[in-house]
């Protein structure tokens, strides 16, 4: 569903993202990994059309994707490492405001916001501004603005960092939820325990390159290792 082919990212003297070849199929999670650096937000910004291409293209559903591209507009909806949330309005007004760039009716609108805030367990929350909201609950909102459209593909930029293991943990439900209903799910993690857990498909990136892709099970295979932050430290040793 989405083709990466010799795709290059270059800022002046720094190749942040270094001829990747890629497929990732649709309906499922698929996971970046990578150190600080790799490259990984630079190759997702190039997916969602906010970061220009130096060399190389990307196709959604067989559409060219550039910078500012309306094709992608149509398919991918982002979830940013810094969130995207209006912090002087409440949940409920957050949400409202989504709807309205969409041009939701009212009732269309009180729908929406009504079912994102059950799902996303956020409805205790509705009346509270988003600067007093707890980090989880914050990135909670965050994404229920993104999937408010229901895109077909929901990217999310490490969207576990920082949280407590609960929230951590509900934030995986969320996730799973979502491939549930369709959605395809791309986000970078930085945690093995997660990637695990979730990814039907891992990336394993490194100073731009892309060292490794397949499953969890293929990384522990070639590697032969037990878990995927050993198979992944093998991998990238000695780099
Ligand atoms: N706008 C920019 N201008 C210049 N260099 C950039 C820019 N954005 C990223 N880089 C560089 O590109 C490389 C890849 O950065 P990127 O943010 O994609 O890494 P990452 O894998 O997401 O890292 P992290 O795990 O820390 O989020 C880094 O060397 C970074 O300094
Ligand atoms: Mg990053």
């Amino acid at each position: 569903m989405i083709e990466i082919k010799n795709l290059t990212k270059r800022y002046k003297n720094i190749t942040a993202v270094n001829c990747v070849n890629l497929n990732i199929e649709e309906g499922k999670i698929f996971t970046f990994l990578g150190e600080n650096g790799a490259g990984k937000s630079t190759l997702i910004s190039m997916i969602c059309g906010l970061t220009s291409i130096t060399d190389g293209e990307i196709k959604i559903f067989g559409e060219k994707v550039y910078k500012g591209a309306e094709s992608v507009k149509k398919y991918v909806s982002v979830v940013p490492q810094q969130t995207s949330v209006c912090l002087n309005l409440n949940v409920r007004q957050n949400l409202e405001f989504i709807c309205e760039i969409y041009g939701y009716g009212k009732e269309l609108k009180k729908q929406k916001v009504q079912k994102i805030m059950e799902e996303l367990t956020l409805t205790e929350y509705e009346k509270t501004p988003a600067k007093k909201l707890s980090g989880g609950c914050l990135k909670r909102l965050s994404i229920g603005m993104s999937v408010i459209s229901e895109p077909k593909i929901l990217v999310l930029d490490e969207p576990t960092a920082n949280l407590d293991v609960r929230a951590r943990k509900e934030l995986w439900e969320v996730i799973k939820g979502l491939k549930k209903i369709g959605t395809t799910v791309i986000y970078t993690t930085h945690y093995m325990d997660e990637a695990e857990e979730l990814s039907d498909a891992i990336a394993v990136m490194s100073r731009g390159k892309l060292l490794f892709t397949g499953s969890v099970s293929d990384i522990k295979k070639v590697t032969e290792k037990g878990t995927l932050e050993d198979a992944y430290l093998k991998i990238t040793e000695g780099l």
